[in-house]
């Protein structure tokens, strides 16, 4: 027997990451993206789909710049806090505290707490659905040296299909 589903369901666990975009001098932003991978080896690419009425959308727009920072699963709910909020609306670095750092060759910041770091120039704008698909060529790629050489392991933050993280009510620590 097999029944409907909502096709995304079963697409599910699925990494979380946390795409900076703007610029650190000026307005920076905070997203949690899923919907985020790599297309292309040669030249290194790399897809995220951003919804069109997002703040992280403008200003991806604005510069066609972002950083997608690789956070580790301690900040969970920090990640949720950044992805059922709008920077239209609040400061998400303030209101997480996570710390702004400067990119090696983008204007958009790093994120200090995350472990590895891929900074992108954004090379084509496709429109899909209720989301823009923003192709962008990896300029920079990097990460913590002990996570590299193996010294240190981590769990990457990874979570269900989001109608049971929107099902829960989420705190920050
Ligand atoms: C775990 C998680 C994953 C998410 N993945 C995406 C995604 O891939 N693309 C997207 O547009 N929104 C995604 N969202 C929703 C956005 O993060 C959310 O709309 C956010 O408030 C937009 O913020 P902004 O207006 O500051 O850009 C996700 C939310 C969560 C909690």
């Amino acid at each position: 027997m097999r029944t409907d589903v909502e096709y995304l369901e079963f697409m599910w666990p699925m990494r979380h990451f946390l795409l900076t975009c703007g610029d650190i001098e000026r307005k920076s932003n905070i997203i949690a993206v899923s919907f985020c991978m790599p297309v292309s080896k040669e030249p290194p690419l790399i897809a995220c789909a951003i919804g069109r009425g997002t703040y992280s959308c403008k200003l991806i727009e604005d510069t066609e710049e972002f950083v997608v920072n690789v956070p580790p699963k301690e900040l969970k709910s920090k990640i949720y806090y950044c992805g059922f909020h709008s920077g239209y609306q609040v400061d998400k670095f303030k209101e997480t505290g996570l710390t702004p750092q400067p990119a090696r060759k983008v204007k958009a910041p790093t994120i200090e707490e995350c472990v590895a770091y891929m900074e992108c120039k954004v090379r084509q704008e496709i429109e899909t659905g209720e989301k823009n698909l923003f192709i962008g060529e990896v300029i920079e790629a990097y990460a913590d040296e002990a996570l590299v050489k193996g010294e240190k392991n981590i769990e990457y933050a990874k979570g269900d299909f989001p109608k049971k993280i929107y099902a829960t009510r989420f705190k920050i620590p």
